[in-house]
């Protein structure tokens, strides 16, 4: 094993779903090149295919980890680290990038490391040049995951809250399909939002009504699938109130979160951060309580291999790495599970 010195260089290998990302952050400059493939073979079948997902990564990963290296005037000589998203995800989509980052890390004589892909998205915010501080509390709203957590420094997770059904991003993929509008359906539901007007439907709060820091969204594609056959030439205000009432109903629960820990900064990420509508909301929250909100850009909000290398760059300058070269995923994988960093 190379000594982890000062000059730390990590490639960060993202694989869990349908795109493939790779980045490549360096302890001293910072991220100096990420690349992203987005698979858009699933849209045909309306969701996500996993066979075909890990026979694209199959495909994807090692040339996007040449361009990455040549775009910085690199080679695997000077990697120093490898991260990889060890899961949650699609088993056969991780055994890819777990794959790819132990035999390289095990021929360049250089340490791996299982990262976990919800920790990569919470860090994503430290990509920016105006970074929170630790502790936080932090929305994340993906498509697998709604959570609210608690962050006193990385690795130090309170989970706050989550969905009880289906996740934010979900929910709007599922929403968008009921309105035919394809997949991935969260963007192409914003977009026909911006369109309809907020004052023709009211979609309900789910959850908002008790206390509590939990979600549930499962009911909101219910009512949106009733709401369309009964007015089915109105789908941008279909579209709207239904993203009008998932931002609410998450501001309601940021606003909760903060009040019960006390914090005053809160960090949003995941890919439904990317949501004009929810940065908003969480904005305006954000200054009627005085405290700071912080969002990545929206290419760091959705998957992207920049932010598995910094996580990796924070765990495995701070000295962890997998203790032995065999192949790990973890599809299930809780964020609470994680350990901190000591040193
Ligand atoms: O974080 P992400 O890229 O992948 C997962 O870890 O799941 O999140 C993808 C989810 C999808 O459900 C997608 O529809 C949603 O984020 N999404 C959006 C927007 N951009 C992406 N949802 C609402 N508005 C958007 N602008
Ligand atoms: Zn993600």
């Amino acid at each position: 094993m190379k000594n982890i010195s000062a000059e730390f260089l990590t490639l960060g290998i993202e694989s869990s779903c349908d795109e493939t990302g790779i980045g490549l952050y360096h302890s001293e400059k910072g991220l100096l090149e990420h690349q992203l493939f987005s698979q858009d073979i699933h849209a045909e079948y309306g969701g996500v295919v996993p066979e075909l997902a890990s026979r694209d990564h199959i495909h994807r990963t090692v040339p996007l980890i040449k361009a990455v290296l040549a775009s910085a005037n690199l080679t695997l000589k000077d990697l120093s680290g490898i991260a990889y998203t060890a899961g949650p995800g699609l088993a056969g989509a991780l055994l890819v990038g777990s794959s790819i980052a132990k035999s390289l890390a095990w021929s360049l004589g250089i340490p791996a490391l299982a990262i976990h892909h919800m920790e990569g998205h919470l860090l994503a915010p430290l990509l920016e040049n105006e970074r929170p501080n630790f502790p936080f509390v932090a929305l994340l709203v993906s498509g697998g995951h709604t959570m609210l957590v608690d962050v006193k420094g990385i690795g130090e997770y309170q989970i706050l809250g989550e969905s009880l059904d289906d996740a934010a991003g979900e929910a709007f993929d599922k929403t968008a399909k009921i309105l035919g509008l394809g997949y991935p359906g969260g963007p192409a539901l914003a977009a026909l939002a911006t369109t309809g007007n907020s004052g023709k439907f009211k979609f309900p709060r789910p959850m908002t009504d008790r206390p509590g820091l939990d979600f549930s969204f499962s009911g909101l594609k219910t009512f949106a699938r009733n709401t369309f056959a009964q007015h089915p030439e109105q789908k941008a205000d279909i579209a709207k109130a239904f993203e009008v009432a998932v931002s609410k109903t998450l501001m309601i629960k940021c606003k909760r979160a903060l009040e019960q820990t006390g914090r005053k900064i809160l960090v949003v990420a995941g890919g439904v951060s990317a949501n004009l509508s929810l940065r908003r909301e969480l904005d305006n929250l954000g200054q009627k309580l005085g405290a700071k909100v912080y969002f990545p850009r929206p290419e760091f909000c959705t998957d992207n291999g920049a932010m598995i290398a910094l996580a990796g760059h924070f765990r495995l300058s701070g000295g962890q790495f997998d203790d032995d070269f065999a192949i790990n995923i973890k599809p299930r994988w809780s964020l609470a599970d994680l350990p901190a960093i000591t040193n």
